[in-house]
């Protein structure tokens, strides 16, 4: 099958390269002639684990491609894939459907046969039928819109696409769902679960997920607050909770509040929607506040743990993306706690794998330095952030020695305090315990 994957953002240039992957002809498209021009000298703009092999791979194969011709793209493929941006909208946090809309319009000026529109996007609901508007405004041939919410992690987004928990595909016609049956072949051989609905709960689907998945992280979180006012350890209570299958053990660790291109934007969108059919999402309302909160009591916490005083104070902050594996910094809780600490006259030293090249325009006034040694030299406080791999295995003990005053502050509970304090720290704060 050919497919036309319109938008090369994170979204469209995993499933592209996946889709070829499959044995598909792909052609990316992006309106950025450099991105374009990256990606077809072999570049991957994003930090993903093992896509650039697994890119290199189907493009040597002749599979894969990438062009600013969005109408040669569409000419003559049995699906175009809409996965463009939908950023929050300013002031009313909408999600912005204008490239979905734009691309939709293209798209029907340039198809020259019967094709499967598939939205990717994440767009409220009632979006798809939006979409076959605007498409059916230009077309001039049969066309079927499809609805197929993606679910990919960022970091383990290869493996998430190809062994995923569920396929939702939203169709309402047999030739579009038999595109769509197609397209999703090897998955469906190999008896990975597909759901077949209707558009509107194709689209539910996905806001739905994120945002129960948000409240779940959400919830252990400000039980998490609770835990350290009345001594008991969250991270047992996670594990006591987790092993009732009802409730599950995933997404029950506590943090510095959930971050990242979703689960913020959903949540969102999904508290919009709701407002405006006048049935008011007062869950997810509530998840957005208390997250908020949440990154706050960090700050907090930090600033207790430099006995109230910040100023002139060395602190070592180890990761600033938004998780792991990842170079995005969107909503990173990091975005809120650097800034209040710069702000409050701290020196801080800043370390993260992959984070520095989005993160210096973000963060103004911070030393970025190699590793997590150098960033505790003479340092006050160290700050676990992120819970990078490299963070998790560190030689304590050459870290105290490095600091002014061996203290932690560890947002993700990676160390336990007694390895820590055995190692030379005075002061160890976690969350939840
Ligand atoms: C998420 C969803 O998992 C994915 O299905 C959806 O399509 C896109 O949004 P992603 O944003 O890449 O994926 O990251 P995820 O691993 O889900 O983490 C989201 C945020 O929650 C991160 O800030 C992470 O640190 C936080 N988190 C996650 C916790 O604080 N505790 C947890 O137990 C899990």
């Amino acid at each position: 099958m050919r497919i036309a994957m319109i938008g090369t953002g994170y979204v469209g240039l995993v499933s592209g390269v996946c889709f070829s992957d499959f044995g598909h002809d792909v052609i990316c498209v992006d309106k950025d002639p450099t991105k374009i021009a990256r990606l077809q000298s072999g570049e991957v703009p994003i930090f993903e684990p093992g896509l650039e092999d697994l890119m290199a791979r189907n493009v040597a194969a002749g599979r894969l491609t990438f062009t600013t011709d969005l109408k040669a793209a569409v000419d003559g493929a049995g699906a175009v894939f809409i996965a463009v941006g939908t950023p929050t909208r300013r002031g009313d946090g909408h999600a912005d459907l204008t490239y979905v809309m734009a691309a939709a319009e293209e798209i029907g000026a340039a198809l020259t046969d019967y094709a499967v529109v598939v939205t990717k996007s994440t767009v409220p609901v009632g979006t798809n039928r939006k979409v076959a508007e605007a498409v059916g405004r230009q077309a001039k041939v049969e066309f079927d819109v499809a609805s197929n919410p993606e679910f990919l992690r960022e970091g383990a987004a290869i493996d998430d696409f190809m062994r995923p928990d569920r396929v939702v595909v939203g169709v309402e016609s047999e030739p579009a769902r038999k595109v769509m049956a197609d397209i999703y072949k090897p998955l469906f051989l190999r008896e990975f679960p597909v759901v077949y609905t209707g558009l509107e709960t194709a689209e539910m689907i996905k806001y739905a997920a994120n945002a129960f998945l948000a409240t779940k992280i959400t919830f252990i979180n400000e039980i998490a607050a609770l835990c350290e006012r009345v001594g008991a350890d969250v991270k047992a209570v996670s594990k006591g909770m987790g092993l009732d299958g009802r409730i599950g053990a995933k997404f029950l660790h506590a943090g510095p509040g959930y971050g990242g291109s979703c689960f913020p934007k959903d949540t969102k969108a999904l508290a919009r929607i709701g407002q405006e059919v006048g049935v008011p999402m007062q869950i997810t309302e509530t998840v957005i506040k208390v997250n908020e909160e949440i990154k706050r009591r960090m700050i907090d916490k930090i600033f207790e743990a430099l006995d109230g005083a910040p100023a002139g104070k060395t602190v070592a902050v180890l990761g600033v993306t938004f998780k792991p594996n990842t170079d995005d910094m969107r909503d990173a809780p990091s975005l809120t706690i650097v800034p209040a600490l710069v702000g409050a006259g701290a020196k801080v030293r800043v370390t993260d794998p992959e984070g520095q090249r989005e993160g210096e325009a973000l963060l103004p006034g911070v030393k970025w330095v190699e590793n997590a040694y150098q960033a505790g030299q003479g340092a006050d406080l160290v700050v676990l952030l992120t819970e990078w791999n490299e963070f998790r295995a560190l030689d304590l003990g050459k870290l105290a020695r490095k600091m002014n005053a061996a203290r932690m502050v560890d947002l993700r509970n990676v160390y336990d305090r007694d390895e820590v304090l055995a190692a030379g720290f005075v002061g160890f704060e976690g969350v939840g315990r």
